[in-house]
């Protein structure tokens, strides 16, 4: 149904999607992003991570809804059966998850604050990214009209928004907990427990990658899917880098079955 565009230049930055998660793994092999748990110095100024996390998500929904009425499927319900779950992620992301930030007073003594550089970086791949996706979904696939979208393709849309939406459940509610964790503690790192936290280290991470996986396929399309690996590339390695972080902070007392994100397995 959705396939690469032949217009060449659209479908280069796709390609590139699928670059910079083989750059993002292999270089998430020998460094970890500078911030929360993992800042360190040599990332130049810092801003409160609540104005980061504002900044470097808001591309994703001012650019989709600036691109949205210029594509050639702006109305087609496909395409906004798609791009729903996106921008509801990414409203969440934007404006929700931000807030939650500002009302948490408490800040750890590793972490006090967000290198600009870094929500720089994050900023531009982001513009980038939700032009990719955007375009991807709005203008670039190919859609039946649609009276004739065939009964299994409204069925593959709702389950990868449905498998979407219970990623977002658990990524929403794993960082909650983290946050409670972080007040109640006075701004300290503690053990997360209960629930997918005896599980895996970073339920919040899963979920995330969960998302993408389900948004990979209602959309299928090859710029969705280099989202989903991209995603996979950025957490997969941190997480990793968490549990490691927690096992040498914590020692016996953090439990050594717990995976890193995929229960049971890594
Ligand atoms: N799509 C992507 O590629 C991508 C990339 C990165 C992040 N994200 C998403 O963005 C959200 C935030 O990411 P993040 O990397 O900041 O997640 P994180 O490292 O799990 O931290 C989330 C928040 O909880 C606090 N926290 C974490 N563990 C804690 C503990 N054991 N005790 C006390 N407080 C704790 C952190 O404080 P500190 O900041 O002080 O450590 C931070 O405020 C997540 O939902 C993640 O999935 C998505």
């Amino acid at each position: 149904m959705a396939s690469f565009s032949d217009e060449p230049l659209f479908s280069s930055a796709v390609l590139s999607l699928y670059a910079l998660a083989l750059l993002t793994v292999l270089s998430l092999l020998f460094l970890s992003a500078p911030y929360g748990r993992h800042a360190r110095p040599g990332w130049g100024p810092s801003i409160p991570p609540a104005a980061a996390w504002f900044l470097m998500e808001s591309p994703t929904l001012w650019l989709t809804l600036l691109l949205l009425p210029h594509g050639r499927h702006r109305s087609h319900p496909l395409a906004l059966a798609i791009l729903f779950p996106f921008l509801l992620h990414y409203l969440h992301r934007t404006l929700l998850y931000p807030l939650r930030l500002l009302r948490n007073p408490t800040r750890t003594t590793t972490s006090p604050g967000f290198p600009l550089s870094v929500a720089a970086m994050a900023f531009s791949f982001n513009v980038f990214n939700a032009y990719v996706q955007a375009r991807s979904v709005s203008h670039y696939a190919e859609y039946p009209p649609p009276a004739e979208v065939p009964w299994w393709v409204w069925a593959r849309v709702a389950a990868g928004t449905a498998v979407l939406l219970w990623g977002m459940a658990v990524n929403v509610r794993s960082d909650l907990a983290l946050l409670r964790l972080k007040r109640e503690a006075g701004g300290a790192y503690r053990v997360p427990r209960g629930g997918w936290f005896e599980l895996v280290c970073c339920p919040n991470y899963m979920g995330e990658a969960v998302e993408w996986l389900g948004w990979a396929a209602a959309a299928a399309t090859p710029a969705a899917l280099g989202f989903s690996l991209y995603t996979c590339a950025n957490l997969v390695p941190r997480a990793a880098q968490h549990r490691r972080w927690y096992r040498e902070k914590f020692g016996s007392d953090y439990p050594a079955t717990r995976k890193a994100i995929i229960p049971y397995i890594f």
